[in-house]
């Protein structure tokens, strides 16, 4: 009798021991879970031209991909594209919608409204020499992040430009965009080295393939590692 009693008590102890060693690895799971998405970064990518899949936004993949290869297991990245959607600069002068009026822009700062965002990364292509109107619209009502106690104060700023010419005006396309961001109090970079200039700048010969321009892909994969780099806290070690 006694020595069953034992056992059962044995069997007991050994059932609870099993029962607080799952109990602690579901623990040590969940707390690694957290510790990762805690540490997890964002990088966003906005494409500005009202030409879905085109040169600017193909340029803005690489750059992502790029800036996703510094630490693949710590950066998420997202390639917003605003072709197609309807971004209103009027309601940034607070003039009202129409009816029947539609307005996009609410998801896309949704998505820049995420805590884990580190970095944004606009595309534009260049019209006229300078940005987009869709671009220009985009930066008008991104204000709204800094009416909002300057939200994006010390976050990442990249910008990329593709150009119908090699020199059709990207640089002051990008300067225009990076000037809106300064607003911001957002930190710009440029493209790492060894470009290490302005930017992402690219050049669209006209296929609308933009991996026919070598130099401008060298271009947007250093403005996207510079970009993550920066993000990272890490130095740029080329
Ligand atoms: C209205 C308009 C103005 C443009 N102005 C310029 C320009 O000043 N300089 C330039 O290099 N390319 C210019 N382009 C060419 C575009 O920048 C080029 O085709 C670019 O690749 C378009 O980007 P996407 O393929 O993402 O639409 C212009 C194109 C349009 C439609």
């Amino acid at each position: 009798m006694e020595a069953d009693l034992s056992r059962r008590r044995f069997m007991g102890a050994v059932g609870a021991t099993a029962a607080s060693a799952a109990a602690l690895s579901t623990l040590a799971a969940d707390a690694a879970e957290t510790a990762k998405s805690n540490s997890a970064l964002k990088i966003v990518a906005v494409a500005c031209s009202p030409r879905k899949g085109k040169t600017t936004a193909q340029a803005l993949a690489i750059c992502l991909e790029a800036a996703k290869a510094v630490a693949p297991e710590r950066i998420e990245v997202e390639l917003i594209e605003l072709a197609g959607l309807k971004i209103p600069a009027e309601l940034a002068a607070g003039v009202p919608l129409e009816d029947g009026q539609t307005d996009d822009f609410p998801a896309v700062a949704a998505k820049l409204s995420d805590p884990r965002l580190a970095a944004i990364v606009v595309g534009t292509p260049v019209y006229f020499a300078g940005m987009s109107a869709l671009c220009k619209a985009f930066i008008d009502r991104f204000g709204m992040f800094r009416r909002d106690n300057f939200s994006l104060s010390g976050k990442i700023a990249g910008v990329l430009a593709v150009g119908g010419s090699r020199n059709g005006g990207q640089e002051l396309a990008i300067q225009s965009v990076q000037a809106a961001m300064l607003c911001h109090e957002m930190l710009v970079v440029g493209d790492g080295r060894p470009t290490g200039h302005f930017g992402a700048r690219l050049w669209n010969d006209g296929s609308d393939d933009i991996s026919t321009d070598a130099f401008g892909v060298t271009t947007a994969k250093n403005l996207g590692r510079h970009v993550a780099e920066v993000a990272m806290g890490q130095k740029n070690t080329g």
